[in-house]
């Protein structure tokens, strides 16, 4: 084992986002019902579970989008529960969503543009366009695989290929953390395997992700960590061979 192996290795791992007993009802339903997790700090984690079982709630809390009923977010250690989802961002999360949010009659280099965080009214109405900016998003489109399509408007290309520039969009601020809610969900199988080996290059970079996803192959291949929800609440975690020979999870989503 090399040096660098070894340290990485007896590293310890530290927690990226960690909530205690977070709780969010929709009248009667509880969509996230005292979800005690941990995710870790520079790995690919997972969080799965059957349709319905409260994962985009779930994000929906972390990020600020929806205020939970009771419970506690922490980023980093850092107590993050109630602030809006523009200081989550500048604290260093990154969102996708599950239903693309592309401005339809943007182009797709303009789309990018709007997704860095604005620094004045200015560029909140405009994008950010100085050079540095421009070229940074040519290459991200060039790492999501659609910087031949930078011209067209959003509403023109295919549904995987908004999935893509709904990525790029998310890493343009360059997040430490993101969180991607089902980045291949109706993705064809080609465009699959290129998020698959982004999500792993920008991993081996630095970056913390956590991957809501239904494919479960993607899921198994790629997460160091997982977490699976059934009706709100954890029912299992631990690594992908963990997770595949649980019952529980076996239960949860095939009914045996
Ligand atoms: N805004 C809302 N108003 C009312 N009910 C909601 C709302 N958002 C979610 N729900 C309900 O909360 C529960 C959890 O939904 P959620 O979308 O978080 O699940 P999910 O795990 O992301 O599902 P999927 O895998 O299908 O995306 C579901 O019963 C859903 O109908
Ligand atoms: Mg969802």
């Amino acid at each position: 084992m090399s040096v660098a192996e070894e340290t990485r290795e007896s590293a310890p791992t530290t927690t990226v986002l960690r909530t205690e007993g977070l709780t969010k009802s929709f009248g009667g339903v509880r969509a996230v019902d005292g979800a005690t997790v941990t995710f870790l700090d520079g790995k690919i984690n997972g969080l799965i579970g059957p349709n319905g079982s409260g994962k985009t709630t779930f994000f929906n809390c972390v990020t600020g989008m929806i205020r939970p009923d009771s419970g506690k977010v922490y980023l980093h250690g850092q107590d993050v529960t109630r602030w809006a989802p523009h200081r989550i961002a500048r604290a260093g999360l990154g969102r996708s969503f599950q239903l693309c949010r592309t401005f339809p009659r943007m182009t797709v280099l303009e789309n990018m543009l709007v997704a860095v965080q604005p620094h004045s009214l200015g560029e909140y109405l405009g994008g950010s366009r100085s050079p540095q900016t421009v070229q940074r998003a040519r290459e991200m489109l060039a790492r999501v695989g659609i910087e031949h399509l930078e011209s067209s408007e959003a509403r023109d290309i295919s549904y995987g290929q908004q999935k893509l520039l709904e990525l790029g969009s998310t890493l343009m601020p360059d997040p430490p953390f993101v969180m991607l809610d089902e980045p291949a969900g109706g993705v064809n199988p080609s465009l699959i395997e290129r998020i698959a080996v982004l999500i792993r290059e920008l991993n081996e970079e630095g970056k913390t992700f956590l991957i809501v996803e239904h494919n479960m192959d993607l899921i198994m291949r790629l997460c160091d960590h997982i977490v699976v929800f059934d009706r709100g609440t954890p029912i299992a975690t631990g690594t992908p061979d963990v997770i595949q020979s649980d019952p529980r999870v076996l239960e949860a989503y095939l009914g045996v």
